[in-house]
């Protein structure tokens, strides 16, 4: 399938991927889990340069869930270090393609090296201009809004805002996401039909793709597949199809 010449008004404005089945992927091969995870981030590597390849505009993957620091220590360990690997050999790559980096969640939970590396790479790609590339890591959404509600409370009983004058816009702009458009299209990958979690405001008009592909054999045709199904759904935001109103 080629979709080089797909017109950019047809390839959704932000794709949202839950990269599940690693785990499964290696229990399959009869090797260790740790082993699905680094099979997993040459999938990343792959979907990233695909996405801008293709032109997309936004690509946000969830690479681990405030849920996730339950797994055994080796386990954390080993997505911990993945993190770390991604910064630290990827960067040069993502900067020279004009990739903005932003990672959302509870980062003060990471360690202060980790820490360090986000900072340096949001700050090094601030400027650029090409895909926006969001890591969620030790992220929650629902407690994104919780920490979202907070702030707003905060601020109405300090007088700071009038209650009555809240809006879902106001509320959006508190989110770790209030920089990009809401995904249009968040894909699953390992046949679990669930967000788990996963950008619950942001995805109230998303389409949602579940595929049975474990997320190591996600690859470059996975994700133009999946764009090809984007393609051919229609969106109503809550109004009558086109046919019905004419
Ligand atoms: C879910 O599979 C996947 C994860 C919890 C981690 C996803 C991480 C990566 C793909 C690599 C790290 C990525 C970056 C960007 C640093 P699972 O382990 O829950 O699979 P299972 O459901 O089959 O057990």
């Amino acid at each position: 399938m080629v979709l080089e010449n797909k017109r950019a008004s047809h390839l959704p404005k932000h794709v949202a991927i839950i990269m599940d089945g690693n785990g499964r992927w290696a229990s399959k091969r009869l090797l260790p889990r740790e082993a699905g995870h680094y099979a997993g981030m040459k999938s990343v590597r792959e979907t990233v340069r695909a996405a801008c390849d293709l032109g997309l505009e936004n690509l946000t993957l969830f690479a681990f869930s405030s849920e996730n620091w339950k797994r055994p220590k080796t386990e954390v360990g080993v997505l911990m270090g993945l993190l770390r690997a991604y910064f630290r050999s990827d960067m040069d790559e993502l900067a020279g393609r004009n990739v903005r980096m932003r990672i959302i969640g509870h980062r003060s939970r990471v360690a202060s090296d980790i820490q360090k590396l986000i900072e340096e790479s949001e700050k090094r790609t601030l400027t650029n201009t090409g895909m926006n590339l969001t890591i969620a890591f030790d992220y929650g959404g629902q407690e994104e809004i919780v920490a979202a509600a907070r702030e707003l409370a905060r601020a109405a009983a300090d007088g700071r805002i009038d209650p009555e004058t809240i809006t879902t816009e106001l509320f959006a702009a508190r989110l770790f996401t209030s920089a990009l458009p809401s995904p249009d299209l968040v894909i699953r990958t390992s046949g679990e039909h669930r967000l788990s979690n996963f950008l619950l405001w942001q995805s109230a008009y998303a389409e949602l793709l579940f595929l049975d592909t474990l997320w190591p054999d996600f690859d470059r045709a996975a994700l133009e597949g999946a764009l090809a199904q984007f393609d051919g759904r229609e969106r109503r935001f809550g109004a009558l199809d086109s046919e019905a109103v004419a």
